[in-house]
């Protein structure tokens, strides 16, 4: 199948070849792969985020005596204090709050849902970076104004040599293997634990991380076992480099359950390790992004909505995922798990494919009784304006 009749927003990238030859297995530059590329985000709005209650955001300063660290919120004239020393702001799970960043994550969803973590976005004065260091997840680097010069070395572990600043965990030293220049547009993939330093090349230098999370056997078994478990040695985390596209991405595939539970030591039954993963994977990381409405939504209020053809939206702060059981599907949606056949489970699918979706108003009462639990949970809202 060609790359862009799935990727629309990609004019050129071979999903397919990537997950063979790439992912989980060594970096890759890409070079401007959009069809038209466009900024999602002015850099003012950024700063704005970033100076609110209940955004993880962070402030790093590389100056004359080293490197320094604030955390978010930012007090507002705390951008106009800053002097010529090279600085940049990093701010969390930008996607949650603005539609234009969650619609990046679109064409990288060749990688099922359940490993999508957040994008994070950096703005970067001229010669600001976070420093050397390596990242335990993989990551897409989406270079989305300004230039960027990244250096990228080899493999890292936990016995790599860290500089004493405790919270940066910055490299001691960094050998290049590579070393581009990113323009916008332009996307740098790592797998985890390569090192890496981005150093903006001017000023107004954006990057966003489409960032992917792993769960490790500590990970696995504190949540399932509920205990804090006595684990000699290095932890282990969970690894696809076989990974291939799957039809519906917001399926946990079973191939994944059987690694998951194999990580987590095979204790406990499957079926019941596969419910409590699809709860675990879909607990959302900002409940505070909330959407549930003030009155519940009645049956016949969702119908007239139904029937006027307002879309269903999914809250981009919700985390959706589904997995099989025989002929019937668990849908997860924010921790809680539903299970659902013949039409409801078909609608669910759609639901985990789609972002956004139009609720067909002769739907039988089971698929409109779970909208509205889905509604009323906050994880869906119908989009009057959309
Ligand atoms: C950045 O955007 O400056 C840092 C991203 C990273 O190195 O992981
Ligand atoms: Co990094």
């Amino acid at each position: 199948m060609a790359a862009d009749a799935c990727f629309p927003a990609f004019g050129r990238f071979d999903a397919d070849s990537f997950l063979r030859d790439y992912w989980q297995k060594r970096p890759l530059l890409i070079r401007n792969p959009w069809a038209g590329w466009r900024n999602p985000l002015e850099p003012d709005e950024l700063a704005g985020l970033a100076c609110e209650d209940g955004v993880e955001a962070r402030l790093v300063v590389h100056g004359a005596d080293g490197w320094s660290l604030e955390h978010g919120p930012i007090p507002e004239d705390r951008f106009g204090e800053l002097g010529t020393d090279p600085w940049t702001l990093l701010v969390q799970a930008v996607d949650q709050h603005v539609p234009e960043v969650a619609a990046l994550i679109e064409p990288f969803r060749f990688v099922p849902d359940w490993r999508i973590d957040d994008v994070m976005v950096s703005y970067a004065s001229d010669g600001g970076g976070v420093g050397p260091h390596f990242d335990r997840y993989d990551v897409f680097l989406v270079q989305g104004l300004g230039r960027r010069r990244w250096r990228v070395g080899g493999p890292c572990d936990e016995a790599s040599e860290l500089l004493p600043h405790g919270q940066l965990r910055l490299l001691a030293r960094l050998d290049p293997i590579d070393e581009w220049v990113l323009e916008p547009g332009d996307i740098l993939y790592l797998p985890p634990g390569i090192a890496h330093d981005g150093i903006a090349v001017g000023d107004d230098c954006m990057t966003y991380s489409v960032g992917f999370r792993a769960p490790s056997r500590r990970e696995l078994l504190a949540g399932w076992a509920e205990g804090e478990p006595d684990l000699p040695g290095e932890d282990e985390r969970y690894e696809d480099p076989d990974l291939v596209r799957q039809a519906n991405p917001g399926e946990i595939a079973a191939s994944a359950l059987d690694r998951l539970y194999r990580l987590a030591g095979g204790a406990g039954e499957r079926a019941e390790f596969a419910r409590w993963f699809g709860e675990y994977a879909s607990t959302p990381k900002y409940p505070e992004i909330d959407w549930r409405p003030e009155e519940p939504l009645e049956p016949g209020e969702l119908r007239a909505l139904a029937a006027d053809g307002v879309p269903l939206a999914r809250n981009p702060a919700s985390r959706f995922c589904f997995l099989r059981e025989g002929s019937s599907i668990v849908l997860f949606a924010d921790g809680v798990g539903t299970e659902c056949r013949d039409a409801c489970a078909a609608f669910a699918e759609r639901l985990c494919a789609e972002t956004s979706l139009v609720l067909d108003p002769a739907a039988p009462e089971a698929v409109l009784d779970l909208v509205a639990d889905l509604v009323n949970q906050g994880c869906l809202a119908f989009d009057e304006d959309g």
